[in-house]
């Protein structure tokens, strides 16, 4: 029998550590599957496109499709157009999306208007937060996904209450953790820890990146009073995403940080720079997904600037507090992360390393 063709799309940079394993597992098997892997292009620079693919190992892209930035219309129809080319070019027997981001959707929705079969990894996770654009991608794309891989049992609760029925629902475990654990022996003697001039457990690390956080000046500038208090006795690496560098220059904020000795601002980190600093951090603090789940599979306490979680497992887990962004709050929270005892955090089930391999039996079972 001809091997299966399944395009396996990634668009930005959270997509591409959860793409490498599942792309690694399905090239293994040259006679059952003929891999493709599209680049959509949403993330470009090359620290949130180019480096991703050394360090994951991941093979060129066989198409990229160039869509860059744009509003969610206008990012979402250009994959969209860019997308269906490349499917009625290669016909495909599967598309394979991951994670929540315009890309993931985009292209969901297009092979599944094409009818060709398409697999959902990630799937489930649910903030409830309809404000946030993750959240529509999520909640669109499970609906029309053919296969639905979660990453914990909540997922499975969430995608059978929304009526999806239980024979789609593959429970297979956190595939972002297949690549950390894969690349987790590599972050030994790096020397990413002297590079920032921080020893290990005596530093935080932080990301900010989301529009509640990062758009709304006074929002900004209250997260930025309480980071600079914490940063007099623990500093803080903050590799700043594009988006909040922009708003930063824009308010006048960056003089004010500039000021702060113990906040260390860098351009957006490589994986297994951001992985080194993560694993020795005091704790993190974040309003991203995956960091989330990192910190937990790390043992390092986690503190999440938003308002709710669509990965509560990491609170279960012992890990994450989800406190919002009031100063107040935030503050609290750093004082009980800096308490926490790390032993009390527990990896979560199927978070092993093995996920991929479970996605890739039941491509071939389907
Ligand atoms: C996207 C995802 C978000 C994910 C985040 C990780 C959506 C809706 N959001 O958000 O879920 O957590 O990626 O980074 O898909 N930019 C650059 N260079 C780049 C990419 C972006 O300068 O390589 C700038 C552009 O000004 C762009 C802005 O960042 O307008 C936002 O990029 P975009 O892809 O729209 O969303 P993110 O905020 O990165």
């Amino acid at each position: 029998m001809k091997p299966k063709t399944i395009l396996l799309v990634a668009g930005a940079r959270p997509n591409f550590m959860k793409v490498a394993p599942v792309l690694r597992e399905l090239s293994k098997h040259p006679d059952t599957f003929t891999p493709k892997l599209v680049h959509t292009g949403q993330h470009y620079d090359p620290e949130m496109s180019d480096i991703f693919f050394d360090e994951l190992d991941l093979p060129k892209p066989d198409r990229f499709l160039g869509v860059g930035s744009g509003t969610h219309a206008e990012q979402t129809a250009k994959v969209m157009v860019a997308f269906e080319k490349v499917c009625l070019e290669e016909r495909p027997d599967l598309v394979v999306v991951v994670g929540d981001v315009n890309s993931t959707l985009a292209c969901a929705l297009t092979a599944k208007k094409l009818w060709i079969q398409v697999a959902h990894v990630e799937a489930g996770l649910r903030s409830r937060d309809w404000t946030m654009p993750e959240e529509i991608n999520r909640v669109v794309t499970d609906a029309i996904s053919d296969l639905l891989y979660t990453p914990s049992r909540d997922a499975d609760q969430n995608l059978l209450r929304e009526g999806i029925p239980a024979e789609r629902i593959h429970f297979v475990g956190n595939v972002m953790i297949d690549s950390l654990l894969a690349l987790l022996p590599k972050t030994e003697c790096r020397d990413t820890l002297a590079r920032h001039a921080v020893e290990a457990g005596r530093y935080a690390t932080l990301t900010l990146h989301r529009p509640s956080n990062v758009d709304d000046a006074d929002v900004l500038a209250g997260i930025i009073d309480v980071l600079i208090d914490l940063s007099r006795e623990l500093p803080i690496i903050w590799p700043v995403h594009p988006r909040s560098r922009k708003n930063l220059e824009a308010s006048g904020m960056s003089h004010r940080l500039q000021a702060a000795p113990g906040i260390r601002m860098t351009d957006p980190l490589g994986y297994l720079d951001m992985l080194t600093l993560n694993r020795n951090a005091r704790m993190i603090i974040t309003d991203s997904g995956g960091l989330q789940e990192e910190a937990a599979v790390l043992g390092v306490p986690c503190i999440t600037l938003r308002e709710n979680t669509e990965r509560p497992i990491t609170v279960e887990c012992g890990c994450n507090e989800v406190v919002g962004n009031r100063p107040a709050a935030i503050r609290a929270a750093v004082a009980s992360a800096l308490n926490k005892n790390r032993q009390s955090i527990r990896v979560p089930d199927l978070w092993d390393g093995r996920a991929a391999r479970r996605i890739i039996a039941t491509i071939r079972e389907s």
